[in-house]
């Protein structure tokens, strides 16, 4: 949510900020903005929009040795010129980007502007320029330090001065940043996205760090002034991870590399032998593992209908009670935290602010929280006391597949693991793994029906609503299908469970009310195909996703898209695909901006 990127060193900072800012343009693309030093002043330019209509007002001559840069996601202000980063001070001498929300800005706001400041914009992160302006340190470090001692609230920031030169400022509480080290210069980042082409050494920035960055190197401390000492880390991803290739949209190419997500996802992790599952980064021993009576999975969006549609598995595969919940409830619930429950939170980009959230109430009160993450080195993953990363690789769509399919392979074998240390047979456990190793290819075999699946979903393009259906794991495959739909193409979607259909939403089904019906050959099979009757009888046209030969439902369906069987356990992962190619393909064919939807940014890094 909001991109940062900033730069010092012996090339034009420029070219590497805006191609920074593109990198990061899925986390935020109402309005950007860029502020470099030159060797006589500072020159901010901003602009509403996309970053092309940045570019295009950039003076050509432009170039610089240091800048900053960021692409913003509204959160106080609508997306004007004004209201986009950089902010500058009362003199104009500096500048400064910022993701997080300042709690108490609206107090600081009147207090700056009784005090004689002139504000520009109706952002919250202004006011930490006119504080930097007015704190007495010695140096920008200090200055910096000092204005943050007055502020409540979150924030990744990076300040630009033009009287501190050779060096920029950074600082972090609770929004990531993340320091690029390269040879003769610095890079800074809210995302290792917009470092990559440039190196693959980072240091990611602690809560209430600050940084003082030059071209020549970097120093650490504390809010407090006490220095720190990090470590660098190095980036696995390539910078190819990074790009869109020749998909036409990264919601395509991500779709379509989940055979190769979930194999990485399995790598390493399954021994046939013995029909376990090694999780290695758990940091619980199978005794510790033996005292759960019960599981709680948290995310927010699809996260949280992974975390359902795993609960099911967890359940199934172990005996042990295990729920999921909206993360961004629980938090807020002053939840029980009890010490034989194991809590699990989920999350692609480590960064979401109301599961982060989530993680530190549990461990604030003693429990134990296991993170299942994809960004490696990410706050929830740092935070946790252990996990199981996805592997699924740079996700860069809005609207998440991928990391979707890759969540539930690792909690399959998170409950392989679990129900292995309880009654789980070795040949229940071999037969699952097993299972699990034959996804990738059946995952193709859904890939290759992309051709059908898209005349499919063309008939769905001239419809103002949708149902989509399932009973048990198949309900959260309906609710992540329904999210899917509705973000990119916009299309009004609803999920509801089968057999809640007659309890109220039957009202609305009609000949323009399509039913996306999710329907395994399982043991409720009768009874969703009795759901798909209930819709027929009103004449409501259905789109079934059911197994291979399942004459039945493709005999009561206008239209039937077929996965291949595998374990029932593990059908959710199958089921899914089908609808994210159905969301993919329709709002491609309505012409939406599939990669970066309205009013969406990846990664909601405030609450
Ligand atoms: C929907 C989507 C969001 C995210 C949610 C959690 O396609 O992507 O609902 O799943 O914002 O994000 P992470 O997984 O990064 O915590």
């Amino acid at each position: 949510m909001c991109g940062i990127v900033g730069y010092v060193g012996a090339q034009d900072a420029v070219p590497i900020l805006l191609e920074g800012l593109h990198r990061l343009e899925y986390r935020g693309y109402d309005s950007a903005g860029i502020a470099v030093r030159t060797k006589t002043a500072l020159k901010v330019h901003k602009s509403a929009g996309r970053i092309d209509r940045l570019e295009a007002k950039l003076p050509r001559r432009l170039k610089a040795p240091a800048g900053i840069a960021h692409t913003r996601w509204a959160t106080h202000g609508e997306p004007t010129d004004d209201n986009a980063h950089p902010h500058v001070d009362c003199t104009g001498d500096l500048a400064l980007v910022h993701n997080g929300i300042i709690e108490n800005g609206a107090a600081l706001r009147a207090e700056l502007a009784a005090a004689g400041h002139t504000l520009r914009s109706e952002t919250d992160s202004e006011v930490l320029a006119h504080l930097i302006e007015d704190a007495r340190a010695d140096d920008l470090e200090g200055r910096v330090r000092q204005a943050l001692t007055r502020v409540d609230g979150t924030y990744g920031l990076v300040v630009l001065d033009r009287n501190t030169p050779d060096r920029i400022v950074a600082a972090r509480n609770g929004s990531p940043v993340v320091i690029g080290v390269g040879d003769k210069e610095m890079f800074v980042a809210s995302d290792v996205a917009a470092l990559v082409r440039h190196t693959d050494r980072v240091v990611y920035l602690d809560d209430r760090e600050v940084a003082s960055i030059r071209s020549t190197g970097f120093s650490t401390t504390t809010l407090e002034a006490q220095p720190t000492q990090k470590n660098t880390s190095e980036v696995v991803q390539s910078a190819a991870a990074y790009e869109r290739g020749d998909h036409p949209h990264f919601m395509h190419k991500e779709i379509y590399e989940q055979p190769e997500a979930v194999e990485r996802a399995l790598r390493g992790r399954i021994d046939r032998e013995f029909g376990v599952a090694h999780l290695g980064g758990l940091n619980l021993s199978a005794r510790d593992l033996l005292d759960v009576r019960r599981i709680k999975l948290l995310g927010c969006g699809s996260a949280y209908y992974a975390g359902l549609a795993g609960a099911h598995m967890i359940e199934r595969l172990t005996r042990i009670p295990t729920d999921a919940e909206p993360a961004s409830e629980f938090r807020y619930r002053n939840p029980v935290i009890e010490k034989d429950t194991l809590y699990v939170a989920i999350s692609q980009s480590g960064e979401t602010a109301d599961t982060l959230g989530a993680v530190r109430e549990v461990r604030r009160k003693g429990g134990r929280v296991l993170g299942v993450v994809n960004a490696v080195g990410s706050t929830i993953a740092r935070e946790c006391d252990g996990g199981i990363y996805m592997h699924a690789g740079p996700e860069i769509a809005v609207a998440s597949t991928k990391a979707f399919t890759c969540t539930l392979v690792c909690v399959a074998l998170l409950a392989i693991h679990l129900g292995r240390i309880r009654d789980l047979s070795p040949s229940d456990g071999k037969r699952l793994l097993a299972a699990l190793e034959r996804l990738p290819d059946q995952i193709r075999e859904i890939l290759d029906q992309g051709e059908a699946i898209r005349g499919i979903a063309l008939g769905l393009t001239n419809r103002q609503n949708a149902f989509f259906i399932g009973r048990a794991a198949g309900y959260a495959v309906a609710l992540e299908g329904a999210q899917k739909l509705k973000e990119i193409s916009y299309i009004h979607a609803e999920a509801y469970p089968a057999s809640e259909l007659k309890h109220g939403p039957l009202a609305l089904v009609s000949p323009t009310t399509p039913t996306v019906a999710i329907l395994p050959d399982d043991d409720l099979y009768e009874k969703s195909l009795s759901s798909l009757e209930e819709i027929r009888a009103r004449r409501g046209p259905v789109i079934a996703i059911a197994h291979e030969g399942d004459e039945r439902t493709a005999a009561a369906s206008d239209d039937v898209i077929l996965v291949p069987r595998s374990e029932p356990v593990l059908d959710s992962i199958l089921m899914t695909v089908p609808t994210q190619l159905l969301a993919y393909e329709c709002a491609v064919a309505l012409g939406r901006d599939v990669d970066q939807p309205r009013n969406l940014a990846k990664s909601v890094t405030v609450e």
